[in-house]
């Protein structure tokens, strides 16, 4: 009987993940759920934006869903942003973000790679400070951090079955952070004789990355990279999944996880009940698949979800018809999935 933490956190997240949580009840035998609270609503009635208990409810289900939490773009004093707090606090240090075509929403059918961005540190080191006029982030890399993603890089690689396995870096102008990213990652893939197992390893610098996801993204298979580098290639690259309402995640640390859609709190759309639940859907099934190990279910949901795109949803223009509601999208995958 797996348990599972659920956070909605805020805006869009109340809409989809009570849509994720009836597709995974569908999937999941003997479900067992326990509600936790977290995010910008939260810190504003309780002072805090990931109270102790919830990161206490997540230790012990060692399995979370999350929707998305909002957070200022000024300094608040006091808060910090829940999601940053949950990857830190619990040690979340790979973070799996697949973009895969899916019929008739993706505007291209030949895209099926994997971005492993690690969770922990670079510039989400959280290490800002002003002095006077002049403001100052540090980027810390560190050769433990840069191992274990390269570790877990070459073992999803691997698992994958890609042929392909591509360092993403700066270090040609971070000689020294990126330098050691890059390394550790070439330590390990000699270490662990990854280039044996026909995946050809490469490396290309973050700029000339961007360029080649756009132009020939087929050519991918993984990609491992640094903190903010894997925030934005990984956006970038969900335009081929057909938007920011299909791309999954999972954060995974070492025999915890916590699966959240990428996309945010989307305040503009907020309330409507028309947030798309399919990135949240798919994170989920990642998380059935690599935390709860059981492929076939996370095939199932997996092709629920592709069965519905393909032959009950109303596609206008290469996206979901505007005024889909959640429930009528969660409806069609649960059909599917029955
Ligand atoms: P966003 O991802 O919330 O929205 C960007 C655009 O995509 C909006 O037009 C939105 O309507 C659309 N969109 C997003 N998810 C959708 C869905 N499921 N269905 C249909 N359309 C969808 O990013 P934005 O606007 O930059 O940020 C809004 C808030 O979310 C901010 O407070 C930000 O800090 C927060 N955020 C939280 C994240 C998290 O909790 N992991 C990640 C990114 C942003
Ligand atoms: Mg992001």
């Amino acid at each position: 009987m797996p348990d599972l933490c659920v956070i909605e956190g805020d805006g869009i997240g109340r809409e989809v993940i009570p849509a994720a949580v009836s597709v995974l009840r569908a999937a999941v035998s003997e479900l067992h759920i326990l509600p936790a609270e977290a995010g910008w609503e939260c810190f504003q009635h309780r002072g805090v934006s990931v109270p102790p208990e919830t990161l206490q409810a997540v230790r012990g289900c060692r399995a979370a869903l999350f929707g998305a939490v909002s957070s200022p773009s000024h300094k608040v004093e006091g808060y910090r942003s829940a999601i940053l707090t949950l990857r830190q606090e619990l040690d979340l240090y790979a973070n799996l973000r697949p973009v895969r075509s899916l019929p008739r929403l993706s505007p291209r059918s030949d895209v099926d790679l994997l971005i492993v961005r690690e969770n922990t540190e670079g510039l989400y080191s959280g290490r800002e400070r002003l002095e006077g006029d002049t403001a100052v982030a540090e980027r810390v890399i560190t050769r433990r951090a840069s191992t274990r993603i390269g570790r877990a890089a070459c073992e999803l690689a691997r698992s994958c079955g890609v042929t392909r396995l591509t360092i993403v870096h700066k270090a040609n102008i971070l000689p020294l952070t990126d330098g050691l990213f890059r390394d550790s990652v070439r330590e390990v893939v000699r270490e662990t004789g990854v280039e044996s197992g026909g995946i050809s390893v490469d490396e290309l610098l973050v700029d000339t990355a961007a360029n080649q996801l756009v132009s020939q993204p087929q050519r991918f298979g993984v990609l491992v990279t640094t903190n903010l580098f894997g925030d934005i290639l990984s956006d970038l690259a969900a335009h081929w999944c057909g938007g920011m309402g299909l791309a999954p995640s999972l954060n995974l640390g070492e025999g915890i996880a916590l699966a959240e859609p990428v996309h945010g709190s989307a305040p503009d759309i907020a309330g409507k009940g028309i947030a798309n639940p399919i990135a949240t859907v798919l994170s989920a099934a990642l998380l059935v698949r690599h935390a709860w190990k059981q492929p076939h279910i996370a095939d199932r949901i997996e092709s629920a979800v592709r069965s519905a795109l393909e032959c009950d949803l109303p596609v206008v223009e290469g996206s979901l018809a505007p005024d889909l509601t959640t429930d009528a999208v969660t409806r069609a995958i649960l059909a599917r999935l029955m």
